[in-house]
């Protein structure tokens, strides 16, 4: 395989998804694509993808929304998921049923050279905050699509209106030292939370009628497995696990009681909901 090329400034994001990360998120793909289904089926009524359109699935992970994208759009029409990380791109290859038009592909979106004006459609479930440069990012990406073609995206709103991923977070830190304050604008999940810089940044690569849509969610962090599924989501990815990271194992160990505890507390049958909130995101290419 060769090497794609990679805007230098996300080098750290490309190490990121393809170290414990990108295997975390691997591991977990069947409960994440339950406990993100909530996000993916308001998106993609969003999105509105059309019988026989051309789609591209930005930082598409291990396939969950390029596979139902795939379902939206027909045997006439195509789906492209891009993505930096290796571990998770082969969950989706290998999850993919034969002769369905859907393609895997390892870039950065960033840089990498799409077929210009090609596509109806780009989509993003979270892919689209981990940009060292979003402008240059979404100028690069806008030119694959055609004129007229849409942007649909979902992106995190602040972490306060996040308890599902912030609760753990705040178990933790009863144990762990608290993480490096970054800066709101640093990427990661929470960059886009702002409306005036997602606004900012799609004007910037050339975006029109941009339009963001507030949407609050139940996400069921246990995907119906029962409490110690929901405590395994919890410590293993996002800031959590972050602050779990390299600390001694008797303080992980304390941490992940009362991550337990605090789950317990909202535990319904085998399912755990807890409140998350995101913004829909749309924009259209005139160009
Ligand atoms: C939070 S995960 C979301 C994955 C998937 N969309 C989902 O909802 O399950 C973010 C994804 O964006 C990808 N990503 C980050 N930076 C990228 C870049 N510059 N180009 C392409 N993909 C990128 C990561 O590798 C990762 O798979």
């Amino acid at each position: 395989m060769t090497t794609p090329a990679i805007d230098s400034r996300n080098a750290d994001q490309v190490a990121y998804w393809n170290g414990a990360a990108g295997h975390c998120w691997t591991d977990l793909q069947q409960v994440q694509d339950v406990v993100l289904a909530p996000v993916s089926a308001a998106l993609i009524e969003k999105a509105a993808p059309k019988a026989g359109e051309t789609v591209i699935d930005i930082g598409c992970g291990c396939g969950a929304t390029s596979f139902a994208l795939v379902r939206a759009i027909g045997a006439n029409g195509r789906v492209l998921g891009v993505d930096i990380s290796e571990p998770m791109l082969s969950r989706a290859r290998n999850l993919a049923e034969p002769g369905v038009p859907v393609d895997f592909m390892l870039a950065d979106a960033t840089v990498h050279p799409f077929a210009p004006a090609g596509a109806d459609l780009l989509f993003s479930r979270f892919g689209v905050m981990f940009f060292a440069e979003p402008a240059k990012s979404f100028a690069n990406m806008r030119r694959a699509l055609r004129r007229g073609g849409r942007l649909a995206f979902a992106c995190w709103r602040t972490p306060r209106e996040n308890p599902w991923m912030m609760l753990g977070l705040k178990e933790a830190y009863k144990y762990v030292p608290k993480l490096q304050p970054m800066d709101p604008e640093d990427p990661g999940p929470f960059s886009f939370a702002s409306e005036e810089r997602v606004n900012r940044i799609l004007v910037e690569a050339g975006f029109a009628d941009i339009r963001m849509e507030p949407v609050d969610l139940l996400l069921e962090v246990a995907a119906g497995r029962g409490l110690e599924a929901a405590v395994q989501a919890t410590i293993s990815i996002g800031p959590t696990n972050r602050a779990l990271e390299n600390q001694p194992a008797d303080k992980v160990g304390a941490a992940t009681r009362s991550i337990r505890d605090m789950l317990a507390s909202h535990l319904k049958g085998d399912t755990v909901p807890l409140g998350g909130s995101i913004w829909l995101v749309t924009a259209i290419n005139h160009n």
